[in-house]
């Protein structure tokens, strides 16, 4: 099984991609997480761009999604909503056939103590718009992430590292139904 990590963050310390680099380390032997490290390379999203001239960050990026048999997307929360680098880099794919039906867990992270809920609840609606295959039993939110992580960005609590179980195994089964 072939993973593609988005974390909703360009911080280089970012929770979520330390929740996404755990999940990497604790997902089974058959199972690959490739982490996307280019976010910050998506340029502001503009419609009137046809298809054949598609920035080069975008066009890498379509193909990581097309190659990939799952999706998971980790968002940290601004003002109550989903980041716009993650809304911009979204708003790019949504001419593109490429979330059609693709199963997409969603997790998020906060130093906050709702986990980033006000961010993922947006986030699972715009998938939905998308047309992906939201699998909500996957999803993960981590309250209060200064407790959760070491000082290296390890992943130390045991629940979170329960739930990254049972979210694989969601995701896994949704991309076998497929
Ligand atoms: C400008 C700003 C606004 C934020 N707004 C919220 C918010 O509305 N709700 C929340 O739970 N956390 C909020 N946070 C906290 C972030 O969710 C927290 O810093 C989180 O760790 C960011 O994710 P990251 O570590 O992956 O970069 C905000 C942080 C910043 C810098």
């Amino acid at each position: 099984m072939k993973l593609f990590a988005i974390a909703g963050s360009v911080r280089p310390d970012s929770y979520n991609r330390a929740l996404l680099k755990a999940m990497a380390e604790l997902a089974s032997e058959n199972t690959s997480i490739t982490l996307y490290d280019r976010i910050r390379d998506i340029p502001t999203f503009d419609p009137d761009i046809a298809d054949e001239d598609l920035p080069e960050p975008v066009t890498h990026l379509i193909s990581e999604l097309r190659a990939a048999d799952g999706i998971i997307i980790s968002t940290a929360e601004y003002a109550h909503s989903v980041p716009g680098v993650l809304k911009n880099l979204l708003d790019w794919l949504v001419a593109s056939d490429v979330l059609i039906l693709k199963p997409v867990v969603v997790t998020s992270v906060s130093t906050s103590g709702l986990g980033g809920v006000r961010a993922h609840s947006p986030l699972v609606l715009i998938l939905a718009a998308m047309n992906t295959n939201v699998v909500i039993e996957g999803s993960i939110n981590v309250p209060c992430a200064h407790n959760k992580f070491d000082e290296n960005y390890n992943l130390t609590d045991a629940l979170t590292k329960s739930a990254i179980a049972v979210s694989l195994t969601a995701l896994e089964q949704a991309i076998n139904k497929g």
